[in-house]
């Protein structure tokens, strides 16, 4: 079975990464990793993740490791539910990233935030092997190839590459992630400047840059989580045709005339207000 995560994340975009348009360059940047979705859909590519948050970072370093295979197997398939995820970490002696992800598995979607993921839930107990071993034997062969770092997005060398930003949301959902100190206009401004194709994400309504509308995420309906969210992206493309072969087919006739039609005005209105933002005093290209 095909994973489209290799561990629970908050935020993570693993229900929408097919919704955005495929790579154009043999090299992928994630400089806000947290799970890595959408590179996880374009394994294959030069994938460079990069994420402030260091248990992320340990995370995907006990992932990209070469010996990791010898602890995913020592995990046990089936825990109870209530017991300390710690102590399971202890008895196979796990590496520090291991220990992150088996935190992630115990408490579903809290791994990125300041919350402190210990003692298996009820649902973490159900989903465990599925969220553990399955993953990350199924992900741990094919990503020998990608590399992570661990500093702020600003760091990170202008390579000519497929950039797919996706910083915490600029709103409290946002404010829930351990790393979540930005400045916004600072960082649309280093949007702006990257070389390559560039897709930014964000909830459909921030103003730091003119983000269109694309899907509205129904996320995981839960007595947690009542809330639909409305994605929004932002395309630097200055081509026409591209945005013709692209952007369009990810919305087809089949979803509605109406909401094609907001979408292809969304576009107007993105094009119209990229042009003002890039020539606004804030954005210095
Ligand atoms: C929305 S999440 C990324 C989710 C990811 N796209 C996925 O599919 O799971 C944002 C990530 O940005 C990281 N982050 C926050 N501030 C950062 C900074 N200044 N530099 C680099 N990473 C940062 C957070 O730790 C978090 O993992």
């Amino acid at each position: 079975m095909a994973h489209r995560t290799a561990f629970s994340y908050y935020g993570g975009k693993g229900m929408l990464a097919s919704r955005y348009p495929a790579p154009q360059h043999k090299t992928i940047i994630e400089p806000f990793a947290g799970g890595a979705a959408y590179s996880l859909k374009y394994y294959k590519h030069d994938v460079f993740l990069n994420d402030l948050n260091p248990k992320t970072y340990q995370i995907w370093q006990f992932i990209l490791s070469s010996n990791a295979l010898k602890y995913i197997k020592k995990i046990p398939i089936k825990p109870t539910k209530g017991i300390n995820v710690n102590d399971i970490a202890d008895e196979i002696d796990a590496p520090v990233g291991l220990r992150y992800i088996l935190q992630s598995a115990c408490n579903v979607g809290v791994m990125g935030t300041e919350k402190n993921c210990k003692s298996i839930t009820k649902i973490g107990a159900v989903k465990w092997k599925h969220n553990t071993i399955n993953k990350l034997l199924y992900w741990w062969p094919k990503l020998r190839h990608w590399q992570i770092t661990n500093k702020d997005y600003s760091k990170i060398n202008n390579e000519i590459a497929t950039w797919f930003i996706d910083p915490p949301y600029n709103n409290d959902a946002g404010n829930l992630y351990k790393a979540n100190n930005i400045n916004y206009n600072n960082l649309a401004n280093w949007c702006l400047n990257r070389n390559g194709f560039i897709i930014v994400c964000e909830n459909y309504g921030a103003k730091w840059l003119p983000f269109i509308k694309t899907v509205e995420a129904p996320g995981v309906q839960s007595k947690y989580r009542k809330t639909k969210r409305c994605e929004g992206v932002f395309y630097k493309i200055n081509d026409k045709q591209v945005i013709d072969d692209m952007i369009r087919p990810q919305f087809p006739e089949s979803e509605g005339q109406r909401e094609r039609k907001k979408i292809i005005d969304d576009e107007v209105y993105w094009e119209k207000e990229n042009e003002k933002y890039r020539r606004s005093s804030t954005i210095k290209q």
